[in-house]
Protein backbone atom coordinates (compact mmCIF):
# COMPACT_ATOMS: atom_id res chain seq x y z
CA UNK A 1 0.00 0.00 0.00
CA UNK A 2 1.43 3.15 -0.87
CA UNK A 3 2.08 5.94 1.26
CA UNK A 4 -1.09 8.43 -0.04
CA UNK A 5 -3.38 5.32 0.00
CA UNK A 6 -2.32 4.73 3.80
CA UNK A 7 -2.61 8.29 4.46
CA UNK A 8 -6.68 7.96 2.71
CA UNK A 9 -7.03 4.60 4.45
CA UNK A 10 -6.70 6.50 8.00
CA UNK A 11 -8.23 9.65 7.12
CA UNK A 12 -11.31 9.86 4.86
CA UNK A 13 -12.86 12.62 6.27
CA UNK A 14 -10.50 14.98 5.23
CA UNK A 15 -12.19 14.25 1.75
CA UNK A 16 -15.46 16.24 1.60
CA UNK A 17 -18.16 16.46 -0.84
CA UNK A 18 -20.41 19.71 -0.65
CA UNK A 19 -22.08 20.00 -3.34
CA UNK A 20 -24.27 17.75 -5.80
CA UNK A 21 -24.28 18.87 -9.32
CA UNK A 22 -26.98 17.47 -11.85
CA UNK A 23 -27.63 17.10 -15.35
CA UNK A 24 -31.18 17.33 -16.62
CA UNK A 25 -31.85 15.54 -19.75
CA UNK A 26 -31.56 11.73 -19.08
CA UNK A 27 -30.58 11.79 -15.33
CA UNK A 28 -34.05 14.52 -13.71
CA UNK A 29 -36.10 13.12 -16.51
CA UNK A 30 -36.48 11.28 -19.68
CA UNK A 31 -36.56 13.84 -22.22
CA UNK A 32 -35.07 12.14 -24.94
CA UNK A 33 -37.96 10.82 -26.35
CA UNK A 34 -39.45 14.09 -27.11
CA UNK A 35 -36.22 15.40 -28.66
CA UNK A 36 -36.39 12.24 -30.88
CA UNK A 37 -39.83 13.09 -31.81
CA UNK A 38 -38.89 16.38 -33.09
CA UNK A 39 -35.73 15.11 -34.82
CA UNK A 40 -37.22 12.64 -36.84
CA UNK A 41 -40.21 15.09 -37.97
CA UNK A 42 -37.40 17.35 -39.29
CA UNK A 43 -35.25 14.26 -40.99
CA UNK A 44 -38.94 13.18 -42.31
CA UNK A 45 -39.57 16.51 -43.84
CA UNK A 46 -35.88 16.12 -45.64
CA UNK A 47 -36.69 12.96 -46.73
CA UNK A 48 -34.65 10.77 -44.84
CA UNK A 49 -35.27 8.22 -41.78
CA UNK A 50 -33.75 8.81 -38.55
CA UNK A 51 -33.64 5.96 -36.10
CA UNK A 52 -33.98 6.09 -32.39
CA UNK A 53 -30.19 3.94 -32.72
CA UNK A 54 -28.94 7.35 -34.09
CA UNK A 55 -30.75 9.46 -31.93
CA UNK A 56 -28.15 7.91 -29.11
CA UNK A 57 -25.60 10.36 -30.48
CA UNK A 58 -27.58 13.28 -29.55
CA UNK A 59 -27.20 13.15 -26.00
CA UNK A 60 -25.71 15.85 -24.18
CA UNK A 61 -24.83 17.33 -27.53
CA UNK A 62 -26.23 20.91 -28.25
CA UNK A 63 -29.16 21.73 -30.50
CA UNK A 64 -27.06 22.77 -33.36
CA UNK A 65 -24.59 20.32 -32.90
CA UNK A 66 -27.30 17.81 -32.88
CA UNK A 67 -28.60 19.27 -36.01
CA UNK A 68 -24.87 18.45 -37.50
CA UNK A 69 -25.08 15.44 -37.14
CA UNK A 70 -28.73 14.28 -38.13
CA UNK A 71 -27.73 16.26 -41.09
CA UNK A 72 -24.81 13.68 -41.03
CA UNK A 73 -26.87 10.92 -40.55
CA UNK A 74 -28.82 12.06 -44.13
CA UNK A 75 -26.17 12.35 -46.24
CA UNK A 76 -26.79 16.33 -46.15
CA UNK A 77 -23.69 17.83 -44.97
CA UNK A 78 -23.00 21.25 -46.91
CA UNK A 79 -26.25 21.49 -48.34
CA UNK A 80 -27.53 23.70 -45.99
CA UNK A 81 -26.58 28.08 -45.43
CA UNK A 82 -26.13 29.11 -41.58
CA UNK A 83 -29.78 30.87 -41.73
CA UNK A 84 -31.17 27.89 -43.22
CA UNK A 85 -30.01 25.54 -40.44
CA UNK A 86 -30.85 28.00 -37.77
CA UNK A 87 -34.65 28.23 -39.18
CA UNK A 88 -34.32 24.23 -38.86
CA UNK A 89 -33.34 24.31 -35.25
CA UNK A 90 -35.90 26.49 -34.70
CA UNK A 91 -38.30 24.55 -35.92
CA UNK A 92 -37.10 21.32 -34.46
CA UNK A 93 -37.48 23.39 -31.11
CA UNK A 94 -41.28 24.37 -31.48
CA UNK A 95 -42.67 20.95 -32.08
CA UNK A 96 -39.91 19.92 -28.93
CA UNK A 97 -41.62 22.61 -26.87
CA UNK A 98 -44.88 21.54 -27.71
CA UNK A 99 -44.17 18.29 -26.54
CA UNK A 100 -42.34 19.04 -23.04
CA UNK A 101 -45.09 21.47 -22.64
CA UNK A 102 -47.24 18.68 -22.04
CA UNK A 103 -44.98 16.93 -19.19
CA UNK A 104 -45.81 16.82 -15.51
CA UNK A 105 -44.36 15.58 -12.63
CA UNK A 106 -45.17 12.23 -12.74
CA UNK A 107 -42.50 12.46 -15.62
CA UNK A 108 -39.62 12.77 -13.21
CA UNK A 109 -37.77 9.55 -12.91
CA UNK A 110 -37.66 7.18 -10.24
CA UNK A 111 -36.16 7.59 -7.07
CA UNK A 112 -35.31 10.98 -7.68
CA UNK A 113 -37.20 13.03 -5.69
CA UNK A 114 -36.33 10.79 -2.29
CA UNK A 115 -32.54 11.16 -3.51
CA UNK A 116 -32.68 15.28 -3.55
CA UNK A 117 -34.62 15.13 -0.15
CA UNK A 118 -31.39 12.94 1.21
CA UNK A 119 -29.19 14.95 -0.26
CA UNK A 120 -30.95 18.25 1.50
CA UNK A 121 -30.96 15.91 5.09
CA UNK A 122 -27.17 16.21 4.33
CA UNK A 123 -26.55 19.74 4.19
CA UNK A 124 -25.62 19.45 -0.01
CA UNK A 125 -26.16 22.36 -1.66
CA UNK A 126 -27.57 21.25 -5.35
CA UNK A 127 -27.31 22.59 -8.41
CA UNK A 128 -28.43 21.99 -11.87
CA UNK A 129 -26.24 22.28 -15.00
CA UNK A 130 -27.73 21.72 -18.65
CA UNK A 131 -26.64 22.13 -21.96
CA UNK A 132 -30.44 22.64 -22.64
CA UNK A 133 -32.03 26.06 -23.36
CA UNK A 134 -35.07 24.64 -22.40
CA UNK A 135 -34.17 23.92 -19.15
CA UNK A 136 -36.72 26.56 -17.37
CA UNK A 137 -39.50 25.40 -18.84
CA UNK A 138 -38.65 21.78 -18.13
CA UNK A 139 -38.19 23.01 -14.52
CA UNK A 140 -41.23 24.51 -14.15
CA UNK A 141 -43.73 21.80 -15.68
CA UNK A 142 -41.64 19.25 -13.61
CA UNK A 143 -41.94 22.06 -10.28
CA UNK A 144 -39.16 20.66 -9.54
CA UNK A 145 -37.32 24.67 -9.35
CA UNK A 146 -37.25 24.33 -5.61
CA UNK A 147 -34.34 21.58 -4.60
CA UNK A 148 -31.93 23.76 -6.87
CA UNK A 149 -29.47 26.45 -5.27
CA UNK A 150 -28.13 27.35 -8.90
CA UNK A 151 -29.38 26.40 -11.85
CA UNK A 152 -26.92 26.54 -14.90
CA UNK A 153 -28.09 26.34 -18.48
CA UNK A 154 -27.65 26.38 -22.19
CA UNK A 155 -28.71 29.88 -22.11
CA UNK A 156 -26.04 31.01 -19.73
CA UNK A 157 -22.29 28.72 -20.45
CA UNK A 158 -20.46 29.49 -24.11
CA UNK A 159 -18.78 25.84 -24.34
CA UNK A 160 -20.73 22.75 -24.20
CA UNK A 161 -19.87 19.55 -22.84
CA UNK A 162 -16.80 18.25 -22.53
CA UNK A 163 -16.08 21.69 -21.65
CA UNK A 164 -16.39 21.58 -17.77
CA UNK A 165 -17.96 25.60 -18.26
CA UNK A 166 -21.42 24.41 -16.81
CA UNK A 167 -19.96 22.81 -13.73
CA UNK A 168 -17.52 24.89 -12.74
CA UNK A 169 -20.03 27.87 -13.16
CA UNK A 170 -22.55 25.52 -11.11
CA UNK A 171 -19.84 25.46 -8.35
CA UNK A 172 -19.80 29.51 -8.54
CA UNK A 173 -23.20 29.66 -8.43
CA UNK A 174 -23.37 27.86 -5.03
CA UNK A 175 -21.12 30.09 -3.28
CA UNK A 176 -17.39 29.12 -4.66
CA UNK A 177 -17.67 25.38 -3.53
CA UNK A 178 -14.27 24.18 -4.43
CA UNK A 179 -14.48 21.59 -7.70
CA UNK A 180 -12.74 18.67 -5.91
CA UNK A 181 -15.73 18.85 -3.31
CA UNK A 182 -18.65 18.45 -6.02
CA UNK A 183 -20.30 15.18 -7.66
CA UNK A 184 -21.60 15.49 -11.25
CA UNK A 185 -25.00 13.60 -11.90
CA UNK A 186 -24.94 12.44 -15.99
CA UNK A 187 -26.13 10.47 -18.77
CA UNK A 188 -23.88 11.62 -21.35
CA UNK A 189 -20.15 10.67 -21.70
CA UNK A 190 -19.27 14.25 -22.63
CA UNK A 191 -20.95 15.01 -19.18
CA UNK A 192 -18.72 12.88 -17.11
CA UNK A 193 -15.55 14.00 -19.16
CA UNK A 194 -16.85 17.29 -18.66
CA UNK A 195 -17.01 16.61 -14.89
CA UNK A 196 -13.56 15.23 -14.63
CA UNK A 197 -12.13 18.16 -16.71
CA UNK A 198 -13.37 20.42 -13.79
CA UNK A 199 -11.87 17.90 -11.17
CA UNK A 200 -15.25 16.84 -9.84
CA UNK A 201 -16.50 13.49 -8.34
CA UNK A 202 -18.51 11.61 -11.69
CA UNK A 203 -21.34 9.63 -10.83
CA UNK A 204 -22.68 8.04 -14.50
CA UNK A 205 -26.68 7.62 -14.76
CA UNK A 206 -27.39 4.65 -17.30
CA UNK A 207 -25.23 2.30 -18.66
CA UNK A 208 -21.82 1.10 -17.05
CA UNK A 209 -20.32 -0.19 -20.32
CA UNK A 210 -20.90 3.35 -21.85
CA UNK A 211 -20.34 5.53 -18.60
CA UNK A 212 -17.13 3.20 -17.43
CA UNK A 213 -14.76 6.53 -17.11
CA UNK A 214 -17.37 7.81 -13.92
CA UNK A 215 -16.22 7.30 -10.38
CA UNK A 216 -19.27 4.93 -10.32
CA UNK A 217 -22.00 3.93 -11.91
CA UNK A 218 -25.95 3.28 -11.29
CA UNK A 219 -28.42 2.31 -13.53
CA UNK A 220 -30.87 5.04 -12.06
CA UNK A 221 -31.81 6.39 -8.63
CA UNK A 222 -34.20 4.15 -7.59
CA UNK A 223 -33.17 2.57 -4.23
CA UNK A 224 -29.97 4.47 -4.20
CA UNK A 225 -29.01 5.91 -0.83
CA UNK A 226 -26.78 9.40 -1.19
CA UNK A 227 -24.99 7.78 2.37
CA UNK A 228 -23.56 4.60 0.82
CA UNK A 229 -22.46 6.49 -2.57
CA UNK A 230 -20.45 8.80 -0.91
CA UNK A 231 -18.67 6.29 0.92
CA UNK A 232 -18.12 4.85 -2.29
CA UNK A 233 -17.13 8.05 -4.18
CA UNK A 234 -14.99 9.10 -1.17
CA UNK A 235 -12.73 5.53 -1.55
CA UNK A 236 -12.11 6.56 -5.06
CA UNK A 237 -8.23 7.42 -5.77
CA UNK A 238 -7.75 10.70 -7.02
C1 LIG B 1 -29.04 18.22 -23.61
C2 LIG B 1 -29.64 17.03 -24.33
O1 LIG B 1 -29.33 18.17 -22.24
O2 LIG B 1 -29.57 19.43 -24.16
C3 LIG B 1 -29.39 17.13 -25.82
O3 LIG B 1 -29.06 15.83 -23.82
C4 LIG B 1 -29.94 18.47 -26.33
O4 LIG B 1 -29.99 16.05 -26.49
C5 LIG B 1 -29.32 19.62 -25.55
O5 LIG B 1 -29.63 18.62 -27.72
C6 LIG B 1 -29.86 20.99 -25.97
O6 LIG B 1 -31.24 21.04 -25.66
P1 LIG B 1 -32.21 22.19 -26.13
O7 LIG B 1 -33.43 21.98 -25.25
O8 LIG B 1 -31.52 23.49 -25.83
O9 LIG B 1 -32.48 22.01 -27.57
MG1 LIG C 1 -28.15 14.29 -20.18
Amino acid sequence: MTFRRRMRNMEPQITLIEAALFDLDGVIVDTARYHYAAWRRLAEELGFRFTEHDNERLKGVSRMQSLEILLEVGGLVGRFSAAEKERMAERKNRWYVEYISQMTPREILPGVLPFLAELRKDGMRIALGSASKNTGLILERLQLGRWFDAVVDGTMVVRTKPDPEVFITCAERLGGVPPQQCVVFEDAVAGVEAAQAAQMYSVGVGDSRLLCEADCVITGFLGVRWRDLKMKLLAVKR
